[in-house]
Order: C-alpha cells, then sequence, then structure tokens
C-alpha cells in the first residue's frame, strides 16, 4: 500500500470528508450533524471522487486523537466493496490528529481470513491512501510519521492474526516460526530457541510442566534488538504464550474455544520487534516467549504436585488452570539471573478476575517501580490503551505459602486474583524493576469497535512501543 501526502484531492475510489459537529461543509447536502462517528456515503456522477463519505468528529472543543482514531476506523467499517484508491481531507492540518485518523482507519481494515477459501469474504487490500494537506509544518510532521504509523497498524494487525489463529495451527513450534521470521527479516534481530530438552537441563521445572498432558511440549522463544552502546541493559519483555488453556486437570468449565487466544502477550512481544525491526530505534530490547500448551492428557501435571522453579523456589500446584504463573515465573527468574535487566515487562493474559476488576477496556498493571508505573500510564494515556493499577498487597502475600512447599500456585482467598497472580510474580523479581499487564480483559473483544474488529484486540502493541519509545 501507498501511503503518500498531496496538495490537492486527484481521483480516487472514495474522498473521506471528517468534520467537526456543526462544520459539515456547506456544498454537502443532508442532516448530518457531525456528531462522533456520524457517517454518510454520497454518490456523485462526478468521475473524480465518485463516492464521498462524511465521518462526525464530534464537537472540536471535546476532540482529542482518540477520537480522530475513532472516526477512521468508523468510515472502513461502512465499506463492503473493495475501496482501492482513498482520499482523505481532513478539516484541521494537525499531523498528530491526521495520524491517529490514519491510524483508526488502518487498524479498522482487517479480518482474519487464513481459512476462508471465498475471494469474496477476504478484505481487498487499500492500494493507495493519501491525505489532502497544505500546510507546509503539518506537510512535514506527518510525512515523518508515515512510516511509524504503517509499521505499527501492520505489526498489530500481525499480532491479532497470530492470536485469532486456532491452536491447531498456533502451536508452540509454528509461534516460534513466527519469531524465526521476524529474526531473519531484521537485521539486528537474533533468535534463540531453547526446546524441551533443554528447558529440563536447565531447570525450569513449571515451564516444562505446564505442557505435560499435551503432545506439543513447552519451548522458550528470545528475540533480542540490540541497536544501542554494548554496556547499554535490555529493557526485557516477557509474554505468556499458552497456545491453548483447558485448564489442565482444572478443566475449564465455559468458554474452552476463546482458550486459543491465552499467548496474546507472547504475540505481543513479536509484534514490538516487529516495530523494532522497521523503525530501527536505538534501543537495548530482550523479547521473551514462553509457550507451552496446558492439556490434560496422560502425564499431565497433577494437583497437589510440586515443582521446581528455575531460581529454586519450590511451589506446590493447587491449581492446574493457574498455569501462566508457571511458564512466566521460570521466564523472569531466567531473565533475572542471565540478561542484566535495566527493567522487566511481562503481559499476559493471567486472570478471568481481570475482567472482574476492569472489564474488556483496561489492562491491569502492578509494579514494583514507581518509575515504570508511571512511564506505562503516560504511554497508555497517549495511545488510550488504558491502564488501571492495581496494589501489591504485601498483606496478601501470606495467602500464597504453602504448608509442604515455598510457595502455591493458587489460594481461594483473599479472592483478589489479578492481584495474587502479580504478586506471585513479583516473587521472582528479586527486587528487579518490573512490571506486570494483565490482559485477562483487554486481550479479545466480542463486539465490534470502531478500530477493533471482533476477535484478538492487538491492544498493548502500541502501548509498549510508545513506552519505548519515551523511556529512558
Ligand atoms: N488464561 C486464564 C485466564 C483467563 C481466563 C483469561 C478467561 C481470559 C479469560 C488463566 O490461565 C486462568 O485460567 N486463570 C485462572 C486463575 C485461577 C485458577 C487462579 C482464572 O482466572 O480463573
Ligand atoms: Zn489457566
Ligand atoms: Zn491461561
Amino acid at each position: 500500500m501507498k501511503l503518500s501526502l498531496q496538495s490537492k484531492i486527484t481521483h480516487c475510489d472514495l474522498l473521506v470528508l471528517p468534520f467537526y459537529e456543526g462544520k459539515k461543509p456547506n456544498e454537502y447536502q443532508g442532516d448530518f450533524e457531525g456528531k462522533k462517528n456520524e457517517t454518510i456515503l454520497l454518490y456523485q456522477k462526478n468521475k473524480l471522487t465518485p463516492r464521498i463519505a462524511l465521518v462526525g468528529l464530534g464537537k472540536q472543543n471535546e476532540s482529542t486523537a482518540e477520537t480522530w482514531r475513532e472516526a477512521g476506523g468508523t468510515v472502513m467499517k461502512h465499506f463492503k466493496k473493495p475501496m482501492h484508491s482513498i482520499t482523505i481531507v481532513p478539516p484541521k492540518e494537525d499531523a498528530h490528529l491526521v495520524g491517529a485518523f490514519l491510524e483508526g482507519l488502518l487498524l479498522a481494515h482487517y479480518r482474519y481470513e487464513t481459512f476462508l477459501s471465498d475471494a469474496d469474504r477476504k478484505l481487498q487490500p487499500i492500494q493507495t491512501l493519501t491525505v489532502v494537506i497544505e500546510n507546509k509544518t503539518a506537510h512535514k510532521t506527518l510525512e515523518a510519521l508515515l512510516q511509524e504509523i504503517l509499521a505499527v497498524t501492520e505489526a498489530v494487525k500481525s499480532v491479532r492474526s497470530m492470536v485469532n489463529a486456532p491452536s491447531n495451527a498456533m502451536n508452540a513450534r509454528t509461534l516460534t516460526a513466527e519469531a524465526e521470521k521476524i529474526a531473519k527479516a531484521g537485521k539486528k534481530i537474533s533468535i534463540k530457541v531453547w526446546d524441551e530438552a533443554k528447558l529440563k537441563k536447565m531447570g525450569m521445572g513449571c515451564l516444562v510442566s505446564v505442557s505435560n498432558g499435551a503432545k506439543e511440549k513447552s519451548r522458550l522463544i528470545m528475540l533480542e534488538y540490540k541497536n544501542a552502546p554494548t554496556n547499554k541493559k535490555p529493557i526485557v519483555l516477557i509474554g505468556k504464550g499458552i497456545c491453548f488453556d483447558a485448564g489442565g486437570l482444572h478443566l475449564k468449565q465455559r468458554n474452552l474455544e476463546e482458550m486459543k487466544y491465552d499467548m496474546t502477550g507472547a504475540a505481543t512481544v513479536f509484534g514490538v520487534f516487529q516495530i523494532l525491526s522497521r523503525l530501527k530505534p536505538n534501543l537495548h530490547v530482550i523479547g521473551l516467549a514462553a509457550a507451552a500448551e496446558n492439556l490434560l492428557g496422560e502425564g499431565a501435571t497433577k494437583p497437589g504436585d510440586i515443582l521446581t522453579a528455575y531460581d529454586g523456589t519450590t511451589v506446590e500446584i493447587t491449581n492446574t488452570d493457574a498455569e501462566g504463573r508457571l511458564v512466566l515465573c521460570d521466564t523472569i527468574a531466567y531473565a533475572v539471573k542471565n540478561l542484566k535487566p535495566e527493567m522487566i515487562i511481562d503481559i499476559a493474559t493471567l486472570t478471568g478476575a481481570a475482567i472482574v476488576a476492569l472489564g474488556y477496556e483496561l489492562s491491569a498493571l502492578m509494579s514494583n517501580s514507581p518509575h515504570i508505573t508511571e512511564q506505562l500510564k503516560q504511554a497508555a494515556h497517549r495511545t488510550h490503551e488504558k491502564v488501571w493499577e492495581l496494589p501489591l498487597e504485601p498483606s496478601y502475600k501470606k495467602e500464597m505459602k504453602s504448608p509442604i512447599a515455598d510457595l502455591m500456585n493458587y489460594s481461594a482467598a483473599p479472592s483478589a486474583g489479578t492481584i495474587m497472580g502479580g504478586l506471585y510474580l513479583e516473587h521472582f523479581t528479586k527486587g528487579t524493576p518490573w512490571a506486570h499487564l494483565d490482559m485477562g480483559g483487554s486481550a479479545w473483544t466480542n463486539e465490534n469497535k470502531p478500530y477493533i474488529p471482533k476477535g484478538a484486540t492487538g491492544r498493548n502493541v502500541r502501548l509498549l512501543w510508545d513506552f519505548l519509545k519515551h523511556v529512558s
């Protein structure tokens, strides 16, 4: 797709005219007011611009990047027919607002179609996307943003596709193949993969145990992006990569078919690496994806079993469905011991309790570092990928102590499930600056949103990229 800026309107399949409430251009008829996400399609005999979409941005004094992003997404939802060339004429030549509009439009142009045979059901690519902009400074700023908008939106869509892929197509091996593709495409990226035999030898008892009841065995995948002085400590991103979570012997009672999305954290980390690979910022980032499948075949880990983690901590398994923390604890312990991280951020669909606490829009944030917390909150504000901080309440720690091992992986009391998950992981950070993002609610949507279609949301790729750009 060609994304470009022009100073006047030329032929296109679709002309998009966003406008503020009450400020509809006079030449267009109709009672449309320009309320947020209100749209109308007009047809003209004029061959230059045969179709015009008017889209409302809402009240000008209430407008934000997000209202522009949503309007951009809303426009795309209305077209069943292919629109090969689209031109946008913004009512205000503000590069960041226009950038957000483009971002929304591109993010909405997505469908998971790997398994669709019927060509009609597939989305047609946009060939040219043009913005008409006259102001020279706005033109310059926006031009500098275009490559980033493309890299970021494509990464988000690639994450959605990894997550929407069913578990028979996306398992620990194919997830590894995704990482290998990323490493191959980017000069500054290297990859290392540990298989089950190696993980066992290294002492990753918790990570390995999760796949005990599955044919597909656990893997640890490491991507490293290095474009910084050699003494620069890495920022380590860790993703939960459970390709299917049946719950193990504590078999889930509901929504089993959705549990292919339990590898969202790993996919999100890979999405960030796709951006690093294309935009080449001066950073040192290591990504770790802990891949496993939580099934209940012969050999499955049993309730009451005691495992030994990479750092020697012994863990009594009181619930086989609390498997995310098992793959993550070994991975965090590995990073702490071997990678000298400046900080660690883990990202995971860790708990259903995150839905109870925060619903489907927000990700839960827990951290031992006020600095990282603040930076993540600012990134959340800028990207509109919302986070809400939950406390790592120290008095709850005692609930995790097992009478016969150092820890247990699940305790029914107190009932703050998301916090308990965070506290469990904190144990393995040994004071390394760290943050934990629980995407239990925010990874998936059952309703179409302006720029997020039903299914995997692809959220938090933009959040983490924005965080990396600003953190120092
Ligand atoms: N992958 C689930 C969490 C989850 C559930 C995410 C539903 C999104 C939607 C996780 O492995 C899990 O099963 N967690 C348990 C934890 C409990 C056993 C401590 C949960 O949330 O019930
Ligand atoms: Zn589970
Ligand atoms: Zn899980």
